[in-house]
């Protein structure tokens, strides 16, 4: 049985998670009105990966007796003044996120609740993953430019992106 300020804290970590995908949905419709088609596909699938972060969270709640209790998602930016800056976005968020499931662990660990701690595992090496791929689409970024044939390019690699469901689904 979980504690109540587990369980408190699994659900802030889904609206987290919801909140994650908004952004990234956010990010792919700005991406779609200034013609970038691959970025926002790539996008859309970040969206629907956190989606599927958010259903791990879901079940394992219910799994371990406890209570899911959905939250209001706080409305996500809608302008950038660049694929590079939204893209530095994404990876100061994933790196957020990689805070918030320390902190997750921390608790787990404070409480002696090694089902928890066990279970968030697999998000502490998902956001090491996470961050090394939003740290790699920016340095690809900068060597392609704002503009040109290296960002049509990058545009058409962020184009082949599909989604693919977490390990164990
Ligand atoms: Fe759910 Fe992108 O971390």
């Amino acid at each position: 049985m979980l504690s109540e300020k587990m369980q408190e804290a699994l659900n802030t970590q889904i609206n987290k998670e919801l909140y994650s995908s908004y952004l990234y949905l956010s990010m792919a419709a700005w991406c779609e009105s200034v013609n970038l088609g691959g970025f926002a596909n790539w996008m859309i699938i970040q969206a629907r990966e956190e989606v599927s972060h958010t259903e791990k969270l879901f079940g394992f709640l219910n799994e371990r007796g406890g209570r899911v209790l959905l939250q209001p998602i706080e409305g996500p930016p809608t302008e950038w003044g660049s694929v590079l800056e939204v893209f530095g976005q994404v990876l100061e968020h994933e790196r957020l996120v990689t805070g918030l499931i320390h902190g997750l662990v921390k608790l787990a660990r404070s409480e002696d609740d090694y089902a928890t701690e066990a279970f968030l595992q697999w998000f502490v090496s998902e956001q090491v993953e996470e961050e090394a791929t939003a740290s790699g689409v920016v340095e690809k970024l900068k060597l392609a430019g704002e503009q040109g044939s290296g960002l049509f390019m990058l545009d058409r690699e962020m184009g082949t992106r599909v989604f693919t469901p977490p390990a164990g689904e």
